[in-house]
């Protein structure tokens, strides 16, 4: 996607071949930094530090990540340490582990001399399987923003709500439940975005608010708890958010606050659905309450917050006494019932079992 009319992906290879440049989406929306990552390390600062972060945008710096250690030494103790550093940055999203895995099942059987190739060559070709995956979801959920805009009677603008980022920012281009209203957008249907700001860190206000601002899709940011008054005033024709997560039976879990959102859709009759590429399905789990590892994260991301000052600096300042505990949960599980229907690149289905190997009946075990 463009930013300032100059075309970016979230993460892309130097002009040298081998070093790996991304976008720190930690100044964002103040400030467009670019930074390089040059070694195993800090691809897996990256990841923890949320420098980058979504779903597919993990997987592929941990695709990256696994082609900078074996640039250093292609050895099979650095492989395994590589993988392991890699894996334990983040425990929620499916593509980190889908992603390494995927890797170093290439590299095992190789000789050393051949690994670095090979990973750098698998790591570019799960950036481009991302970016046309992102783009076939896309298509497929402009079919659903078209369809409820068409049934209701095309009214000036359909109101769609959101939570966190699920944009080109969370991918590796075009995103996932973003990717559907860019379509749409390109179609020429009058979408407009109620973004959940989604503290504690903000990704909607920040990132969303700042990926849709550059696109030219109107949009406005709402506090997380506002949608479902919205939803009570026939403000919200329909949600799409994203996926970190989704077990084999459907049940999806996403940045925290997602649930409460399927709740207020479901009380309300408003259509809720959930946009996903392949890597994000676990296969192996079935109950998502019980089975997710959900991320905590430091307290000081509800305790504190940032933002740009009157003077235009950035800064962090404390908003809970100081002798206040807080618990920061990431994640949150939405069970299947609530959802209408799952977005994949291969199309629409149930949000079940049977859904899911409809369209992946290669993955029935
Ligand atoms: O903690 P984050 O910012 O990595 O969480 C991201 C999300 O929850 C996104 O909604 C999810 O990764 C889907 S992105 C395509």
């Amino acid at each position: 996607m463009k930013v300032d009319g100059t075309p970016y992906r979230s993460i892309w290879l130097a002009d040298d071949g081998y070093t790996v440049c991304i976008i720190d989406q930690t100044k964002l929306p103040h400030r467009f930094e670019t930074t390089e990552l040059l070694s195993v390390e800090d691809a897996a600062i990256a990841i923890r530090d949320m420098l980058v972060r979504g779903a597919p945008l993990i997987g592929a710096t941990g695709a990256y990540g696994l082609a900078l250690a074996m640039r250093a030494d292609p050895g099979d103790a650095n492989l395994e340490m590589a993988f392991k550093t890699l894996h334990n940055t983040r425990p929620t999203a499916s593509n980190l582990a889908w992603a390494l895995n995927d890797v170093r099942d290439i590299l095992t059987p190789l000789q050393e001399s051949e690994r670095e190739a090979a990973a750098y060559n698998r790591a570019s070709e799960i950036c481009e399987d991302d970016v046309a995956t992102c783009r076939a979801i896309g298509e497929h959920g402009a079919d659903v923003i078209r369809k409820i805009w068409e049934d209701n009677g095309k009214p000036g603008r359909i109101n769609i709500l959101t939570h966190c980022n699920a944009g080109w920012l969370a991918t590796v281009d075009w995103g996932t439940a973003l990717s559907a209203i860019y379509v749409a957008h390109e179609m020429d249907i009058p979408v407009h975005v109620w973004a959940d700001e989604t503290r504690p860190r903000n990704q909607g206000a920040s990132l969303t608010a700042w990926e849709l601002s550059k696109h030219g899709v109107p949009h406005t940011v709402i506090a997380d708890n506002a949608g479902g008054h919205l939803m009570q005033h026939s403000q919200v024709d329909l949600c799409i958010v994203g996926t970190d997560r989704t077990t084999a039976a459907g049940d999806v879990c996403n940045k925290v606050g997602t649930y409460l959102k399927a709740l207020a859709a479901h009380d309300n009759n408003v259509p809720f659905y959930v946009a996903l590429p392949h890597s994000t399905i676990d296969w192996g789990i079935h109950d998502g309450i019980r089975d997710v590892p959900i991320e905590t994260r430091s307290p000081k991301e509800i305790t504190h917050i940032s933002g740009k000052t009157n003077t235009g600096d950035v800064k962090t300042v404390q908003i809970t006494p100081d002798d206040t505990q807080a618990l920061n949960i990431a994640f949150d599980v939405t069970p299947a019932r609530y959802i209408t229907g799952l977005i994949t690149e291969r199309g629409l289905c149930d949000a079940s079992e049977n859904g899911l190997l409809g369209l992946y009946p290669e993955c029935a075990s």
